[in-house]
């Protein structure tokens, strides 16, 4: 384990409560001793407690309700029993109750000794097996909607750049999906299973986030009370995806600079140099060259940071994608708050589409659970829609409006652009675009199908 395991003793006898921590602190663990079952509990709940290691036999509250308020309170903590009384009834009841282990009085250092090394070492394994649960879950299905052009541009650089260890700076306004793309790349490494460690650089003060990211020891600062591991340590193996980098104070910048550079990194308070394997992706809205010119962000790192630039186009440049986000969503949302709506209407496809988006995929995300929340129906209409997204009618075909195609365009190419050009002034109502182009709906479905293989 990185830090010190804290144990609790709790035991009605003085004479076993000094020398138990006598004999765990020269093993270098933390230790706090209580009388009482009641006292331990307390501990418990304010403080960070490994394993406790309680008698059985106690005035008041007994070693064995002690052990079922713990495991209620908080299943992680490993107990070990202890009675001068052992008897098989008791342990068989410890165990089933959830104790690790059951040790029999006078007490024996080895024994003792042995029987918490192995708790803890169940206690770390546990946590590793559910830290690693938690990765596959978020990481074994991708979500990423999207047929526009210039979206598929973006995720084919994301299919290149994943598999290296290149940091990657990832650009793009704000609700355009930067963060699930930093998912899609970690997804797509060889370092999926290890930890996808987010922190968002903006939502903590300064001297919080140095914590935060490098760690720090004990004593480091006031409250500083434990020593703790700092994000970048528990992404090791993994990615590290720092969020809104263009927020960071110069000093968080230099440390930046250095695990970049070196691999490495110290804790806050330390002196110890740590050396960690973590992939760094890093995100901004802002426009870093700009700022590295005004002096607000240092040049050597915004080129370390920008060794692969992934530029992520906002909504209104996703020809088409607004249409496919919106039913993509409605069935996310529809599904999740068990609600039959399906379908939109024609003067609702039309309003979205119109609509500029300047919030992006977030923005459209919110509208569309929104809408599904407030539709009485099978089908969301106008009225569902927010105010400035149903004002925002679609624009009007005008004379003079079209697409541009130059000379030696194919002619597979012009009739898919009439189609979508012709489809997205229609709201996105296929029975409308076909009126207007002259043939059967079908012939659209049938267009836009041998399409999108
Ligand atoms: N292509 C997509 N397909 C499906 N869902 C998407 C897509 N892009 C974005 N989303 C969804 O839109 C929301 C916003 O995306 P995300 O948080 O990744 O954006 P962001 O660029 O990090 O935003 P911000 O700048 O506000 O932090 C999320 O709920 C995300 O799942
Ligand atoms: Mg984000």
């Amino acid at each position: 384990m990185a830090t010190a395991a804290h144990i609790l003793v709790v035991d009605d006898e003085a004479g076993i409560r000094t020398s138990l921590a006598k004999i765990l602190e020269r093993e270098a663990y933390s230790v706090t001793t209580t009388d009482s079952g009641e006292e331990a509990l307390g501990i418990a709940r304010d403080q960070h407690v490994d394993l406790v290691l309680a008698d059985i036999m106690m005035p008041k509250m007994s070693g064995i309700d002690l052990l079922r308020a713990l495991k209620a309170m908080s299943p992680a903590i490993e107990v070990v029993m202890m009675t001068a009384f052992g008897s098989v009834e008791n342990a068989v009841e410890c165990m089933r109750e959830g104790a690790y282990d059951f040790i029999a009085k006078p007490l024996k250092r080895a024994i003792v000794l042995r029987s918490i090394e192995r708790a803890l070492e169940r206690r770390a394994l546990l946590h590793e097996n559910r830290a690693l649960r938690q990765a596959m879950s978020s990481s074994s299905t991708s979500d990423l909607v999207g047929q526009a052009v210039a979206w598929r541009k973006t995720l084919d650089v994301v299919t290149q750049a994943a598999p290296s260890k290149a940091t990657i700076l990832i650009v793009g306004e704000s609700g355009t999906g930067k963060e699930l793309l930093a998912r899609e790349i970690h997804r797509l490494s060889d370092r999926s299973a290890a930890p996808f460690v987010p922190v968002n650089c903006s939502a903590l003060p300064e001297t919080l986030l140095e914590s935060e990211l490098f760690g720090h020891e004990r004593g480091a600062f006031t409250g500083a009370h434990e020593r703790r591991e700092g994000r970048f340590e528990r992404a090791s193996g993994g990615t590290i995806f720092l969020d809104e980098i263009g927020e960071t104070s110069a000093p968080v910048q230099v440390r930046l600079l250095r695990v970049l550079q070196e691999g490495e990194i110290e804790r806050v308070g330390g002196q110890e140099v740590r050396r960690v394997d973590v992939r760094v992706v890093a995100a901004t809205w802002r426009n870093l060259e700009e700022d590295v010119r005004a002096g607000r962000f240092r040049e050597d790192l915004y080129y370390r940071l920008n060794v692969i630039k992934l530029a992520v186009p906002p909504l209104r440049e996703r020809h088409g994608d607004v249409l496919l986000l919106a039913q993509h969503f409605l069935k996310a949302y529809a599904d999740k708050n068990k609600k039959s709506v399906r379908a939109f209407a024609a003067a609702a496809l039309k309003a979205l589409d119109g609509y500029a988006w300047p919030g992006n995929v977030r923005e459209l995300e919110n509208a569309i659970e929104r809408a599904v929340v407030l539709c009485r129906g099978e089908v969301i209409d106008l009225q569902d829609l927010p105010e400035a997204v149903a004002h925002a009618e679609g624009r009007p075909i005008e004379s003079g409006d079209g697409i541009f195609v130059p000379f030696g365009t194919p002619l597979y190419e012009v009739e898919r652009r009439l189609i979508e050009e012709t489809l997205k002034r229609a709201g996105g109502d296929k029975r409308t675009a076909a009126r207007l182009l002259g043939v059967h709906a079908r012939t659209i479905h049938r267009k836009l199908g041998d399409r999108e293989e």
